[in-house]
C-alpha cells in the first residue's frame, strides 16, 4: 500500500521505516530540512536501535523516501499524522498547533476515499473535530485514530510487532472502510493474531492517555513507597519484589528511583488532567497532579542525597553523572530526570562531569554549561561522588573494584536502584540507593 507519514520524529521516522520494511511504499514528510536530509541519506537523526538498518534497507528497496514537500503525499491512500503534541507554554494542556497544521497541509493533496490516521497523542475530542474539518473542506477523506504505544529504545520492534492495535473509527460504512484499510496496513501483525480493538474516536484517544496515566501512577506509587521506606528504614526494592509477585500488581514499572520523564508521560498526564477539567471532570484526574508532584520531587530528593552525602556542600566537588537520557537505549532528553539532576547539581556549584552513550549531543545543545565526558572512565576519574541516573547496561555492569581506583572518593548514589549494593559495599564503596537502607 502507498502510505505517507507526516512528522518524522521519534514516532514518525520509526513508523515510516517500519512500514517500508513490512512491504509498503512509504513517503515520510517533515518540515525539518536537516532531519529529512539525514533520513533520506539512510542515517538516523535519533538514536533508536535498529532504525538505521531499516532506513538503509528502505532506501535500497526503493520503498522509502522522505521529503519536506507536503505534495509528496500525493498518491498515498493512507496518511499517518505523527507530529508532536507538546505541552503548551505556561499551561498544562497539549499544543495542537502541529496536528492542525499537518491536517491543513494534507487537505490540498487528499483524494476522496483517502484515510487520514492520527497517531499523535491528543486530547479526547480532537479526532471528531478533525473529521469535521476534513468534511467541511470537501476532501472526501475519512479519519481514524490509531494511538501508538511504542517504547523508545524498542521502537522498531514495538512498531513491527505491536502488543495490540487500537483503531478509533467513525460510525457506519466509513468506519468499515477505515478498518479495512488499516487491516491492510497492519496485515502482518493481524496475521499474527495481534489483539485488535476497534472502537470510536473518543475511546481510542482515551486509551492512549489512560495507558500513560496508569504507567505514570505505577511509578509514582512505588516512589511514594520509597519515600516512606526512607523515613522508616525499609527497603523499597524488596517491597516491590514482594508486592510484584501478586499477579494483580505485577513487578514491572515498580522500580523506585528518580522518576519518569521523556517526551510523553509528563506532558500526557498534564494534558489529560487539563482536558478532564475542560470536560467538567477535573476531580476524576486530580490524582494525576499528585502523581506528577511525587515524580518531580524525586529529582530534588536525589540532589539532596548527593549534597548530604558530600557533607552538606557540593561546591567545587567533582560529581560524575552517569546518564542523561530519560531512559536507556535512547538519546531523548526531553524532560529527562537524569539531565535535570545534572543541571541542579551544576547550579549548586558542583563540578559536574556527565556522560551518556547517546544523549550528550542533545544535552549539550540544551545545557552547554555542563561538563561532559564521552568516556565513562574519564567521567569517573577523580570524582568525589558517582551519581547513576540513567540505567544504561554499561553502568549497571560497572565493576566496583576496577572503577574504585579511578575516583577520589568511593561514594556511589544509585538514582535507579540498579546496582548490586552488596557488591559495591564489599568493594569499599559507600552505596546509597533511593528508598533502600
Ligand atoms: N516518542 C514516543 O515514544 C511516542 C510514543 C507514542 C506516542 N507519541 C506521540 O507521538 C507524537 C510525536 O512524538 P515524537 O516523540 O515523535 O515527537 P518529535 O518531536 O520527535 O517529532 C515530531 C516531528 O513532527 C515534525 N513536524 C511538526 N510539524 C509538522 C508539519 N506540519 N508537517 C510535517 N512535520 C511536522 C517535527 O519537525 C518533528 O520532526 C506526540 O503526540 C507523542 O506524544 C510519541
Amino acid at each position: 500500500m502507498k502510505i505517507s507519514v507526516i512528522g518524522c520524529g521519534y514516532l514518525g521516522a520509526v513508523h515510516a521505516a517500519s512500514m517500508a520494511q513490512l512491504g509498503h511504499d512509504v513517503v515520510g514528510v517533515d518540515v525539518d530540512v536537516a532531519k529529512v536530509e539525514a533520513l533520506a541519506s539512510g542515517s538516523a537523526p535519533i538514536f533508536e536501535p535498529g532504525l538505521e538498518d531499516l532506513l538503509r534497507a528502505g532506501a535500497a528497496s526503493g520503498r522509502l523516501a522522505f521529503s519536506t514537500d507536503a505534495a509528496a503525499v500525493r498518491g498515498a491512500r493512507v496518511h499517518f499524522v505523527a507530529v508532536g503534541t507538546p505541552q503548551r507554554r505556561g499551561e498544562n494542556a497539549a499544543d495542537l498547533t502541529y496536528v492542525d497544521a499537518a491536517v491543513e497541509g494534507l487537505l490540498p493533496h487528499l483524494r476522496p476515499g483517502d484515510l487520514v490516521v492520527g497517531k499523535s497523542t491528543v486530547p479526547v475530542g480532537t479526532a471528531a473535530r478533525l473529521q469535521a474539518r476534513l468534511d467541511e473542506a470537501g476532501s472526501g477523506a475519512t479519519l481514524a485514530w490509531n494511538p501508538e504505544f511504542l517504547r523508545e529504545g524498542f521502537a522498531v520492534q514495538d512498531t513491527i510487532s505491536p502488543d495490540r492495535l487500537v483503531y478509533g473509527v467513525p460510525p457506519g460504512r466509513r468506519g468499515e472502510e477505515a478498518r479495512a484499510l488499516l487491516d491492510e496496513v497492519y496485515a502482518d501483525a493481524i496475521g499474527r493474531d495481534t489483539p485488535l480493538i476497534v472502537t470510536d474516536f473518543a475511546t481510542a484517544e482515551l486509551v492512549k492517555v489512560a495507558a500513560n496515566a496508569f504507567l505514570a501512577t505505577k511509578i509514582s506509587f512505588i516512589n511514594a513507597m520509597a519515600e516512606i521506606a526512607d523515613a522508616a528504614g525499609g527497603d523499597v526494592t524488596a517491597l516491590a519484589d514482594a508486592i510484584g509477585h501478586d499477579a494483580r500488581i505485577g513487578r514491572r514499572f515498580l522500580n523506585a528511583g528518580i522518576g519518569f520523564g521523556g517526551g510523553c508521560l509528563p506532558k500526557d498526564i498534564r494534558a489529560f488532567a487539563a482536558r478532564a477539567e475542560e470536560l467538567g471532570r477535573g476531580e476524576s484526574t486530580a490524582f494525576l497532579k499528585e502523581v506528577d508532584a511525587i515524580n518531580l520531587r524525586r529529582r530534588q530528593q536525589m540532589v539532596d542525597m548527593v549534597v548530604e552525602s558530600l557533607g552538606g556542600v557540593v561546591y567545587q566537588k567533582k560529581v560524575a553523572v552517569l546518564g542523561l537520557a530519560f531512559k536507556p537505549e535512547s538519546d531523548d532528553v526531553r524532560d529527562s530526570p537524569a539531565l535535570d539532576v545534572a543541571v541542579r547539581l551544576n547550579g549548586l556549584g558542583a563540578h559536574v562531569v556527565a556522560t551518556d552513550p547517546a544523549a550528550i549531543p542533545n544535552s549539550l545543545r540544551m545545557h552547554p554549561q555542563l561538563g561532559f565526558a564521552t568516556d565513562t572512565l574519564d567521567a569517573l576519574r577523580g570524582a568525589d561522588a558517582v551519581v547513576l541516573v540513567t540505567e544504561w547496561p554499561e553502568y549497571r555492569a560497572l565493576d566496583p573494584v576496577a572503577v574504585g581506583g579511578l575516583v577520589s572518593a568511593k561514594l556511589v548514589l544509585d538514582g535507579r536502584n540498579v546496582l548490586d549494593a552488596g557488591a559495591w559495599r564489599a568493594a569499599g564503596w559507600t552505596y546509597r540507593g533511593m528508598g533502600r537502607p
